[in-house]
């Protein structure tokens, strides 16, 4: 239970330390050079995620970012088109790496929810005309950070994978928070992973290891995958102290999500309770809760007010304050919350 000087840390789930279980796993992993491939802990733990996921082969990777680029670099040469909504993490919040790095030519489409329906995905891609760059991928996130943590649903997917198969386009799923998808939709993760070319995954997020994300898929591309990362300068040597901890998470840390989803819930309750007519909560449906805002100054006075109470969160725009749930807060973070909005701000 927290107490009124615990800090309530909400700016993200990459804010978990490893506990004391993690951290005993890590010191007695066995290691080898993982970039000759003679680190049998990094072996286990992709075999692992490839088997979780129902595919062929997985490859460790430092970041969700380095993740993506691969994904993006497997499916697309330079000039190639890559397709998806504005928000995705690829986009938006990756520095442009997959153009910069890559050479890749982005399409982005606006939605309401950060999901594209087959319809719009169907009318961004090009006829081959000499003038345009071709139409090679189609990005997924699910779950969708930016929109609020929203699911990509199993139909809505489908539909996608069978427009992406009618007019040969590849799918990379960004699945940074694939296990919050699959724990608030109960659809397991390997039928996403069927939908798709390439899937990836961060052991950094919900999942509360320090470092690391998988990408997964079928054999070839993973071979690919390890030469695009070594170019990326994501070759690792005795990354088994690492890779263990993802080992462990995907034991123990997988089903706990649903009491960050929980938490979301109970939080949104209580800001509805607390926040005022310039707030608008909006529904959680896994670990990240939006409320937007009428104003930049309000978010900004806001979020230092909240610093004052020990509440700390990000923003996300000028008008959306973002919350995440994870594995370090402690138990009635949600009430403890609503019980400090519900007070003045302590002064210095
Ligand atoms: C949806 C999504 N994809 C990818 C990433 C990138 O992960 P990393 O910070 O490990 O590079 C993030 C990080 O927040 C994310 O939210």
């Amino acid at each position: 239970m927290p107490t009124e000087n615990t800090i309530l840390d909400f700016r993200s789930d990459t804010v978990t330390q490893p506990g004391a279980a993690m951290r005993q796993v890590m010191a007695q992993a066995e290691v080898g050079d993982d970039v000759m491939e003679e680190d049998p802990t990094v072996r286990r733990l992709e075999e692992r995620a490839a088997e979780i996921c129902g595919r062929q082969a997985a490859l460790f990777v430092p970041s969700g970012t380095m993740a993506n680029l691969i994904g993006l670099g497997l499916h697309c040469g330079r000039g190639d088109e890559a397709i998806m909504e504005r928000r995705t993490h690829s986009f938006a919040h990756e520095v442009g790496g997959g153009a910069a790095l890559l050479g890749i030519v982005f399409s982005v489409l606006d939605s309401q929810d950060g999901i594209l329906t087959p319809a719009q995905v169907r009318a961004a891609i090009r006829a081959h005309d000499i003038h345009e760059p071709i139409s090679k991928l189609l990005v997924v996130e699910n779950t969708v950070n930016l929109a609020g943590g929203r699911v990509v649903s199993l139909a809505q997917m489908q539909a996608l994978h069978e427009l992406a198969k009618e007019r040969n386009l590849r799918l990379h799923m960004d699945g940074a928070r694939i296990f919050n998808a699959a724990v608030a939709s109960g659809v397991p993760v390997a039928r996403y992973a069927q939908l798709v070319d390439t899937l990836s995954f961060c052991l950094s997020k919900g999942l509360g290891c320090p470092v690391g994300s998988l990408v997964v898929g079928d054999q070839k591309a993973m071979k690919r995958a390890r030469g695009l990362r070594k170019m990326l300068g994501g070759g690792m040597r005795q990354a088994g102290v690492l890779a263990a901890c993802g080992l462990y998470a995907l034991e123990h840390h997988i089903e706990r999500l649903a009491d960050d989803h929980q938490c979301a819930k109970e939080l949104a309750q209580q800001l509805q309770a607390a926040l005022d007519h310039r707030f608008q909560v909006q529904e959680p449906e896994s670990n990240i809760l939006l409320v937007h805002t009428d104003k930049q100054a309000t978010t900004e006075t806001t979020l230092a007010e909240w610093k004052q109470k020990g509440i700390l969160a990000l923003p996300l725009s000028d008008t959306t304050i973002r919350l995440v749930t994870h594995l370090d807060l402690p138990t009635g973070a949600a009430a403890e919350t609503g019980r400090r909005l519900g007070k003045p701000a302590k002064r210095d």
